[in-house]
């Protein structure tokens, strides 16, 4: 491949898309590659017929956050980066990062988590797995679209700590596994288009976080082909004629240069060579497997929220099974497409509960979507009979280019709720969903609540073996779950007009709550388990001016294996600015085997205790004490230590 081989034409095409999901190949001179979503498993057409293949639906991405496992996440990215050798992807448009500023974002389902850390970190270690097969992914979308409303053009406005401590910091770390390239977003930031973004897409990606692949336009988010390619896109999918005619106007003027283009083609020509030359492009996983690492996912990102008289696991005589359990992903983009059949929740849970009497009944199939009319007096009378009632619920409303106008489950569903567990008082509720429910109405009439979240095809199969208790659940929230939408940072509320102004700063999430002592439903962090840990001897060592290591014990003390997430947190004591009660800062996932102990290590950092000075354009700390608080939940701290940093006087500034 040589720039000086290709005539302006064909170098200016090589700037656009050639169709919809390929790059141009300057009349064979150059290979096509091939971009494909998705986060949940890859979504790739035939860009003939338009046609999706099928492949393996993976948990949505809110799920695998909450198995806070980064071995899954690479897992995750390994698996569907098989699927990509197999039908000839080359770069997989994944993961998204952008943080849950509102629980009524469409997409939150394919995000992490409110918390930047979290995110980076799993999202890191999913990039690590897909390009250890030698397909490249996609670190989008950069940066600050964190709702769907009016996302193509909307101006995100946040100052610049936000920015620096909530909205960077994920793209920051995931940064670590070198993707080959960053898409940039639809919006505006403070009133500048991402796609022609010189300060975010050149000084702060490029020129701060080191980034060296290729920056991609999220598709037809470029609104000036040429100030997009001169300010740091250096590619614009998906392919329109205008952008070349656009291009080439603005070459012939003198608005865009020779080293505008061969810098955006090199940076082309190096993203082919690493898809093209990759000896890792092996397929190492069969259809089977890539589904067992489906239901592995699955099984550990299920959360239980709420498990009263320990219902859970199911262990009566004569259990009623049923509800509507098919939405095992969000819509959009991320919407890959399964051909696996699985048996339903009500044929595994009789499968594994051979010595109860399990039955289902369609009364319980509450739902507009498939337009039934659903028998309640069935449900009911066939509850009544019943010693336990397992109901499936859905949202139905999570989607791509879509927020969601309220939080709650579908009427008739919340109908079913009510009705069955009015004449059963032990009721356990299932819900899939990809982003904070408002169990309000419901929740204090039922027994137990199991968060199947957006699982994947294996999503009924990890729900039954959690309710069997073949898996001990070990799922934890990754983002906070209010107790109504009014109490969020933003409410209801969709900005003004052409402006989304972020006033509550970095206040989001487990931020905003225990910044102003709201009560939540279930905090950042929450996930019960059939087990009971025991959290002691916290160590605190330090081996550097800002580096600690980070140790306690965590025993199992029950009778079964189980697994724990444990959570380390940070707070600066005292600062002379306005700072959250608390952050995370490190986590871990533990296995433990009935009455085990292991001790756990975490390490923290310069930025651990760190927050960013506008005024000194950079990370700061101010000396004095910061508590390391460790814990089962943001709201569940077990054990707590304090350290003084005290760094040389020239580091600080005068306090008081
Ligand atoms: C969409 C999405 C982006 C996706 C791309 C290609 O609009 O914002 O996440 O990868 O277009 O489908």
């Amino acid at each position: 491949m040589d720039i000086k081989n290709l005539t302006i034409e064909e170098k200016l095409r090589l700037l656009i898309g050639f169709n919809r999901w390929q790059t141009n190949d300057a009349n064979g001179k150059v290979p096509s590659l091939f971009l494909s979503d998705g986060p949940n498993g890859l979504r790739m057409m035939n860009v003939d017929t338009g046609e999706t293949f099928k492949a393996t639906v993976m948990p949505n991405i809110s799920h695998l956050a909450n198995t806070w496992d980064e071995d899954l996440a690479f897992l995750d990215g390994e698996t569907i980066a098989n699927e990509c050798i197999e039908y000839g992807a080359d770069v997989l448009l994944a993961p998204g990062v952008n943080i849950k500023r509102t629980p009524l974002c469409g997409r939150n389902f394919e995000y992490f988590s409110e918390d930047p850390y979290l995110s980076g970190v799993m999202a890191k270690s999913y990039i690590d797995g897909v390009q250890s097969k030698g397909i490249g992914t996609s670190l989008k979308h950069f940066c600050a679209n964190n709702r769907e409303y009016d996302r193509r053009y909307v101006s995100s406005e946040v100052d610049e700590r936000t920015m620096r401590e909530i909205y960077l910091p994920a793209f920051e770390k995931a940064l670590e596994a070198k993707p080959w390239t960053v898409m940039n977003s639809y919006n505006q930031l403070n009133g500048v288009w991402l796609a022609e973004n010189k300060k975010l897409l050149k000084d702060v990606l490029r020129d701060e976080f080191g980034f060296d692949g290729l920056v991609v336009s999220d598709w037809s988010a470029s609104h000036s082909a040429w100030r997009s390619i001169k300010n740091g896109t250096d590619l614009l999918m998906p392919y329109r004629e205008k952008d070349y005619v656009e291009l080439k106007d603005a070459y012939d003027k003198g608005l865009l240069a020779d080293e505008d283009i061969e810098r955006a083609i090199n940076r082309l020509f190096e993203l082919i060579n690493r898809c093209k030359t990759s000896d890792k492009k092996v397929v190492s996983y069969t259809k089977e497997e890539r589904h067992n690492s489906a239901l592995k996912i699955a099984k550990e990102g299920i959360v239980l929220l709420k498990n009263e008289d320990n219902i859970l696991p199911l262990n009566a005589k004569n259990i009623l099974v049923g509800g509507y359990h098919d939405a095992i992903g969000g819509g959009g983009s991320a919407q890959a497409i399964t051909e696996y059949q699985s048996k339903s929740v009500y044929e595994l849970v009789a499968e594994k509960l051979p010595n109860s009497n399990v039955s289902t009944c369609n009364g319980l199939l509450a739902t507009r979507k498939l337009h039934e009319v659903y028998d309640l007096k069935d449900a009911v009378k066939q509850a009544v009979k019943n010693d336990v009632v397992v109901l499936s619920v859905s949202s139905y409303n999570e989607t791509e280019s879509l927020d969601r106008e309220n939080a709650y489950l579908m009427r008739e569903q919340e109908e079913t709720i009510l009705a069955v567990a009015k004449y059963n008082p032990n009721v356990v509720v299932v819900v899939n969903a990809g982003s904070y429910i408002d169990m309000s109405r419901w929740i204090d009439k039922v027994k137990a609540v199991v968060w199947a979240g957006f699982a994947g095809e294996a999503s009924k199969e990890a729900v039954a073996s959690v309710l069997t208790g073949e898996t001990c659940p070990s799922g934890k929230l990754t983002e906070t779950f209010p107790l109504a939408i009014e109490d969020t940072p933003t409410g209801y509320d969709i900005g003004d007009m052409f402006t989304n102004r972020y006033t509550e700063g970095i206040y989001v999430g487990y931020r905003w709550y225990e910044k102003y002592d709201i009560p939540v439903a279930f905090p950042f962090g929450h996930g019960l388990s059939y087990a009971n840990f025991e959290y002691s001897n916290l160590k605190i060592e330090k081996i550097g001016e800002t580096d600690y290591n980070v140790y306690v014990d965590v025993k199992n003390l029950s009778n079964i294996d189980a697994k724990e997430v444990v959570e380390l947190y940070v707070k600066d004591v005292f600062s002379s600015v306005s700072r959250p009660e608390k952050e995370l800062k490190g986590f871990k996932k533990v296995s433990l085997k009935a009455g085990e102990t292991k001790t756990v290590k975490m390490s923290l950092n310069y930025r651990s205790f760190a927050f960013y000075s506008t005024m000194l354009d950079k990370w700061h700390i101010e000396n004095g004490e910061f508590e390391i608080l460790v814990g089962a939940s943001s709201q569940d701290i077990r054990v707590k230590g304090v350290i003084d940093i005290e760094l040389d006087e020239k580091e600080q500034y005068t306090l008081w």
